[in-house]
């Protein structure tokens, strides 16, 4: 039996090129994995009602951890067009594979590298080095959402809180609310990850966004954890920024910064921020990280417009393969994989489009693939 079973998701349009190029790395590296395979995407919500099976849930199930490509996801009515006429009226919604996969594992935490590689032309400069820790089921992104607000509901908020008396009167259609809920759990957990990371890995830093002078209870709540964590911790150094800072800072000093930890929509805010003074959507992996699961993925979407084409940067898959690597302990692959991609672009012989090159997806995962052997 092999060494390690991985549920292969590749899903929809150029997720299925950018794990076919991951794929083709992995081999080279001889990591010794049997691929299950799930479907998972837009084909299986048109023809099933269910962009996500059940069967895709038992292979996630009996495997170690998974590695996603990306999937299409579309507005409700456009997704409710689409359904095979067969379904209609059967009560399908459409839903977010992905959002549904990290409650169905709590995956708790998104772990989002963002290292310059050297000579990388699309890096603002090179030498940053930032790994994001996001917390990825709670917060605003949790779904406690109500649109219409029926009375009672901003009534009863309104005696707890005074400040929702000024919406009592508005009609309950023209009213929306989105809840934002931290516990103390998750908030502890994602800090101490952080922390933790930091220590182990030599960053002298972990920076805290939030902005508790605004959100007082709920952002108050992750700096206090933040706090009392870094007690912990006497070398590294706590320091807390406000998101909307942060955003200014990363642009102009990202070279300051290590380890970054957020709640779910900053922490998804920055991520992105930071991923894009490394070169963009083409290398930006992720890992959606729980106490008994995980799952791998570059963060891009489907990219219609360059399906079939194989042209787009296979590096976010590839560095996410690293990022599995390193969950299932093969420490020398994912060295021997970072120096590898780190040769690729230093030399710059190979590129794809939205490096300035004209290398194909699969070039890119060969030449990665020839220097791991
Ligand atoms: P997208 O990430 O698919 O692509 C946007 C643009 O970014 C592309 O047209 C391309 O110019 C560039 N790009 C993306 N990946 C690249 C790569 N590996 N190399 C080079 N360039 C790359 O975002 P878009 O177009 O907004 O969404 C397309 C579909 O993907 C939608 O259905 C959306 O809902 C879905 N989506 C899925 C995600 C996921 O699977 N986690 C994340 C984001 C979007
Ligand atoms: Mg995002």
């Amino acid at each position: 039996m092999a060494k390690h079973r991985i549920a292969y998701l590749p899903g929809d349009g150029i997720g299925v090129d950018v794990l076919e190029a991951a794929r083709t790395v992995l081999d080279a590296l001889k990591f010794e994995a049997e691929y299950i395979h799930g479907d998972v995407g837009w084909e299986f919500w048109c023809d099933e009602g269910n962009p996500l099976p059940d069967r895709t849930i038992e292979v996630l199930k009996d495997t170690d951890c998974c590695i996603f490509g990306a999937i299409t996801s579309k507005p409700h009515d456009e997704a409710a067009r689409e359904l095979a006429p067969h379904l209609w009226g059967q009560g399908f919604t459409y839903f977010s594979p992905i959002v549904r996969l990290r409650q169905l594992f709590n995956l708790h935490t998104n772990l989002r590298p963002c290292r310059a590689f050297k000579g990388n032309p699309l890096n603002l400069r090179d030498d940053i080095d930032l790994v994001v820790f996001r917390e990825n089921t709670e917060g605003l992104y949790s779904g406690v959402e109500l649109h219409p607000v029926p009375r009672e509901v901003m009534r009863f908020l309104a005696d707890y809180q005074p400040k929702a008396r000024r919406f009592i009167h508005v009609e309950p259609d023209d009213l929306a609310i989105s809840v934002r809920v931290y516990t103390r759990a998750a908030c502890h957990s994602i800090v101490k990850q952080a922390f933790e990371f930091a220590n182990k890995n030599g960053y002298p830093t972990v920076t805290v966004v939030e902005k508790p002078n605004v959100l007082r209870e709920t952002g108050g709540l992750l700096i206090s954890e933040a706090r009392r964590v870094a007690d912990e911790y006497p070398n590294v150094e706590l320091w807390e920024a406000n998101i909307d800072a942060m955003c200014m800072w990363l642009v102009k000093n990202p070279q300051n910064y290590g380890v970054l930890c957020a709640g779910n929509m900053f922490g998804d805010i920055i991520s992105d921020l930071a991923a894009q003074i490394v070169g963009g959507l083409g290398f930006a992996a992720s890992a959606n990280v729980g106490d008994n699961y995980a799952l791998f993925e570059p963060t891009h979407g489907s990219a219609p417009k360059y399906v079939g084409m194989n042209k787009v940067n296979p590096m976010a898959a590839i560095l996410s393969a690293k990022l599995m690597l390193e969950y299932l302990g093969e420490k020398e692959k994912a060295l021997t994989l970072e120096q590898a991609i780190e040769r690729v672009i230093s030399e710059g012989n190979v590129r794809t489009y939205d490096m300035g090159g004209k290398a194909t997806t699969t070039d890119v995962a060969n030449e990665v693939a020839k220097y791991c052997r």
